[in-house]
């Protein structure tokens, strides 16, 4: 007979484990999931990484490995060596990968005794399980095999999407975290300098300036998988520090770039067994926001449709809408009939929007038959689809000058699309396509250059002010700002703001003047960005590039609920790390050293 196994050497996976192992003799480590107790024969779930196996503990065999077995608790940390055997056929487990064997048991070192875990590990009580105490104990949320399946799609996508960029030839360089503030609209999380006491560095909010200094520096094509840190309101898709896919190139074609992000993303998509279509549809700005309402349109649900020329002035009249504002119709496929309570629980979803909104198509159809069936029709509408209008009120679109009537139609459009979306949500059960796993792409370009901030009283920077305008929107900087249009692209996937880019103003005179139109006088744009409009004039050849969310695409490629679910240590939030209790005060004396003060310390 041979020598006992070494018990410190694995050679399996509890998970890995299949029918073709049988026979052989197996060293499993990993945690006690189960332990089902049958008197002479004791089961035990073993639990790795990679999955569930079970091992049997026969007492007839050997009473001794028996009776330690028996003492064994839940997340005990163990190593057993055994023979794989084929289970009986009636015992096969066929929802578990390893169902078609089981090890029996020969030997068993305790490696580790645990605590009772403050919640169940087991997949059926994942879901009742508060997500302040799986934040709190992080490190046995992650036992869960979703947990452990998203972490490893995380490694896959990460490792196709180096592999992408390296083959176009780009670069992956670090840039500095301790660096000043990079403006990309949200607070700065500020780090005080013990060396120089009352100056601070700023996290970057995103690589922006690095990334194009290196356009300058000469690196042609750089991309970087990198944490970025954001001081801002937190929801599912937000977290403070969050990754991005970081890239950039020099002497760039639109087309190339939108190309090389797409077949990053394809790869990437294919790294989570997931096949897309190229090249990705485009609109611009202006049609998105027209056809969906929405900058980042979804496009499982059917576009919004104009049906303003279809229904005959006296009946807008009649019906309070607005004249001079499009009216338009939300159609949500397959939804059937709706019961009278359902109908009435949609009304409340306008409330607090400046529109009018009916709900009732039926109602509609009744008092003006022949506008409603040609709208139907306008609609590509089908039986069962639900179909809603909206128009904006009596009185409004009326405005005086072209920014008021853009931000009246703009205002309008909006609505328009978040009730379609509140609409598509309601019933998403029915028309099911939320449910479906599609993945839908597309690019939004043409964004308009600047917001205006009505609080500060002056232009904001739509993406961020190093954005170029178009070129034959240059004209438009003076006279009439908020109708030019930025070189600047989003790409959005299943209604989600994905990734955004721009092409970026390689001249320090137009760089200059973007800042004057933001409202920053040459003394600031000299303190703030003086290295950088410096760094424009030494020869900066033109460049563009895009950031995306890697959470967001691992959260939508996982079908998870939030990004949380793809990063192994997030914030709440209030972007708290529950399990270090991160932030916390820090001491009299770090302080004093770093030259602050804290009212009340
Ligand atoms: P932007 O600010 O649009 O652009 O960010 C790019 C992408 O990063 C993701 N993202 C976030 N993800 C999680 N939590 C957050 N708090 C968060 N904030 C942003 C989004 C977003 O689309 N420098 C520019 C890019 C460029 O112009 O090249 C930038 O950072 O998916």
């Amino acid at each position: 007979m041979s020598a006992a196994p070494d018990l410190t050497r694995r050679t399996d996976y509890c998970g890995a484990l299949r029918a073709g192992d049988v026979g052989r003799r197996v060293v499993l480590q990993g945690w006690v999931h189960r332990r089902r107790d049958l008197g002479a024969l004791l089961f035990l779930d073993l639990r790795d990484r990679e999955g569930l196996c079970q091992v049997v503990f026969n007492q007839e065999r050997d009473p001794a490995l028996h009776a330690r077995a028996a003492e064994l608790r839940s997340e005990y940390v163990v190593a057993i060596a055994g023979a794989a055997v084929r289970r009986e056929a009636a015992t096969v487990n066929a929802a578990l990968a390893t169902g078609e064997v089981e090890v029996v048991a020969t030997q068993l070192e305790v490696l580790n005794t645990a605590r009772t875990p403050p919640f169940p590990l087991t997949e059926e009580a994942a879901e009742t399980v508060s997500e302040e105490a799986r934040l709190k104990y992080r490190y046995l949320d992650l036992r869960h095999p979703g947990m452990q399946a998203n972490l490893r799609l995380r490694h896959n996508v990460v490792n196709a999407i180096r592999r992408a960029f390296d083959a176009q030839g780009f670069l992956e360089v670090e840039t500095p975290f301790l660096t000043r503030s990079t403006p990309e609209g949200a607070r700065d999380y500020l780090v005080p300098s013990r060396v120089q006491p009352g100056t601070f560095y700023a996290l970057p909010q995103s690589p922006q300036l690095f990334k194009q200094l290196l356009m300058i520096g000469g690196a042609d094509r750089y991309f970087q998988i990198v944490r970025c840190f954001r001081d801002e309101d937190l929801r599912a898709d937000r977290q403070p520090e969050f990754t991005q896919i970081d890239v950039e190139m020099s002497f760039p074609d639109q087309d190339e770039l939108f190309g090389i992000v797409e077949g990053m993303l394809r790869d990437a998509c294919a790294a989570a067994g997931r096949e897309i279509a190229l090249p990705f549809p485009r609109m611009s700005w202006e049609e998105a926001m027209a056809a969906y309402g929405s900058d980042k349109p979804d496009l499982r649900l059917p576009a919004l449709t104009e049906v303003s020329g279809l229904l005959p002035e006296a009946a807008r009249a009649q019906l309070r809408l607005a004249a001079r504002l499009p009216l338009l119709l939300i159609r949500i496929p397959k939804v059937g009939e709706l019961s009278r309570r359902e109908r009435d629980e949609l009304r409340p979803l306008a409330e607090g929007r400046p529109v009018r909104f009916f709900e009732d198509f039926g109602r509609i159809a009744k008092s003006f038959p022949e506008p409603a069936a040609a709208m139907r029709q306008a609609a590509g509408a089908e039986e069962g689809d639900l179909l809603a209008l909206v128009g904006a009120a009596e009185g409004t679109g009326g405005e005086e000058t072209p920014s008021d009537r853009r931000a009246a139609l703009r205002s309008l459009q909006t609505h328009a699309g978040g009730l379609r979306l509140a609409l598509g949500q309601r019933f998403a059960e029915r028309h099911g396509r939320w449910a479906a796993g599609e993945l839908r792409f597309l690019w939004v370009r043409e964004f308009p250059m600047f917001d205006w901030d009505a609080a500060e009283g002056r232009w904001a920077a739509s993406h961020h002010p190093f954005t170029s305008p178009r070129d034959e929107d240059v004209a438009l900087l003076d006279s009439d700002p908020g109708a030019a249009k930025a070189k600047a692209y989003d790409v959005v996937l299943n209604g989600i703001e994905l990734g955004s880019g721009s092409i970026r103003i390689h001249r320090a005179e137009v760089q200059s003047r973007i800042f004057a139109l933001l409202g920053m006088g040459p003394e600031e744009a000299k303190a703030r960005f003086g290295f950088f409009l410096e760094a424009l004039q030494y020869g900066t050849p033109p460049h563009g590039g895009i950031a995306l969310g890697l959470d967001r695409l691992v959260m939508l490629l996982a079908g998870a609920g939030s990004i949380r679910e793809v990063i192994a240590f997030p914030k709440t939030a209030r972007a708290a790390d529950l399990m270090v209790d991160a932030p916390t005060p820090v001491s009299a004396a770090q302080l004093k050293d770093l030259g602050l003060r804290v009212p009340g310390m």
